[in-house]
């Protein structure tokens, strides 16, 4: 490898501090990812809640082990030959969408995109027979996203094949929690102990849920910030603290996870306008004074400029995690279709 392309590996991909970290955790030598998969007893992923510590580490040390894949010409592996994965997408995705397409190719499975608005789902046809049609068709893995919270739940109880919620709903997004966690710790090293804001739109976010379930299993401090409109009934009672300042809430943070503002869902007024919500919730270069210095930014994306964060912030990559959060998420979701890929155990 010559210097130049040292270099780029080492600015798209922090390898050695990535393997030095696997190799302080795992005792395997850095030259050595772990080459076993993860021993995964669920047949699903519905829910990040449902995972032991041990599962979501294991799932994010396997998914170490494949990022440096993804940086080399050839990228196909066979673990998923003759496998076929569904993407079945009742909401619109750029991210999660392409990222599970990618990593199922990256494994080799045959994927099949259903595109819903041409299919029967638009002359009026149900979930449950939708997912009926394609277990008939022996499907071993569906990814589902739906508006309804519960919805991959209800599929997985009607077909045969390992279902991966994509998101439902405002419940759970369980591998955006995933590829969040594995590049905090791909970053900072250690989830343990750290202080990690997540700020905005929290009653609408499924992103957010399933962050501090998963941020609290693997140890670190979750603070939740947002506008009292937008913050649920109950939210400090799932393991965050719970600011309506951001300035407070970002005193001495790690990480600031933003949160986009999904007009999509809301029918009310619950700010007076862009500007306003820019004004007081709104991450700028000044706000993000107010955490550590150092602390980095991440955001799931899709992300409205100007409303829940500045591009002097999304586009600085001093600070910015945010097209790594993209990148990490096809490595991330090869960990996962490997785990499934074994069925579970009874
Ligand atoms: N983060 C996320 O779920 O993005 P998409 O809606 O583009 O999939």
């Amino acid at each position: 490898m010559n210097a130049a392309e040292t270099n780029y590996l080492a600015a798209v991909w922090p390898h050695s501090l990535t393997s030095a970290m696997a190799e302080r955790r795992t005792g395997v030598k850095s030259s050595e990812p772990r080459k076993s998969p993860v021993r995964f007893r669920k047949k699903h992923l519905l829910s990040v809640a449902d995972l032991t510590r041990d599962e979501a580490t294991g799932l994010l040390d396997r998914a170490e082990a494949f990022a440096p894949l993804l940086e080399q010409q050839i990228k196909k592996l066979d673990t998923l030959r003759g496998r076929t994965l569904i993407n079945l997408f009742f909401e619109n995705s750029t991210r999660t969408q392409s990222s599970f397409e990618l990593a199922g190719k990256r494994m080799g499975a045959d994927v099949v995109n259903m595109s819903v608005k041409s299919s029967s789902v638009a002359k009026g046809e149900t979930l449950i027979d939708t997912a009926a049609t394609l277990n008939a068709m022996r499907a071993d893995l569906l990814v589902v996203r739906h508006g309804s919270s519960g919805a991959a739940e209800l599929l997985s109880q009607k077909v045969d094949c390992a279902v991966i919620n994509a998101g439902d709903g405002k419940h759970e997004h369980p591998t955006q929690a995933l590829l969040d966690a594995f590049t905090i710790r791909a970053r900072l090293g250690d989830i343990e102990g750290l202080t990690i804001a997540i700020c905005g739109d929290v009653l609408h976010s499924r992103v957010a849920r399933s962050n501090v379930a998963l941020l609290n299993i693997l140890g670190a401090r979750v603070r939740l910030i947002g506008p009292p409109t937008l913050m649920p009934a109950g939210a400090d009672r799932w393991g965050a603290d719970v600011f309506t300042d951001m300035r407070k809430g970002l005193d001495g943070a790690d990480v600031v996870m933003m949160l986009r503002v999904q007009r999509e869902r809301m029918n009310g007024g619950f700010f007076p306008s862009a500007r306003e919500y820019f004004w007081f919730y709104g991450l700028d270069e000044d706000k993000l004074k107010h955490a550590k210095p150092g602390a980095l930014v991440m955001h799931p994306g899709p992300m409205n400029r100007g409303v829940e964060i500045d591009s002097s912030v999304a586009d600085n990559p001093a600070v910015s995690l945010i097209e790594t959060q993209v990148r990490m998420g096809v490595a991330v979701r090869m960990a996962v279709l490997e785990a499934l890929n074994g069925g579970g155990e009874p």
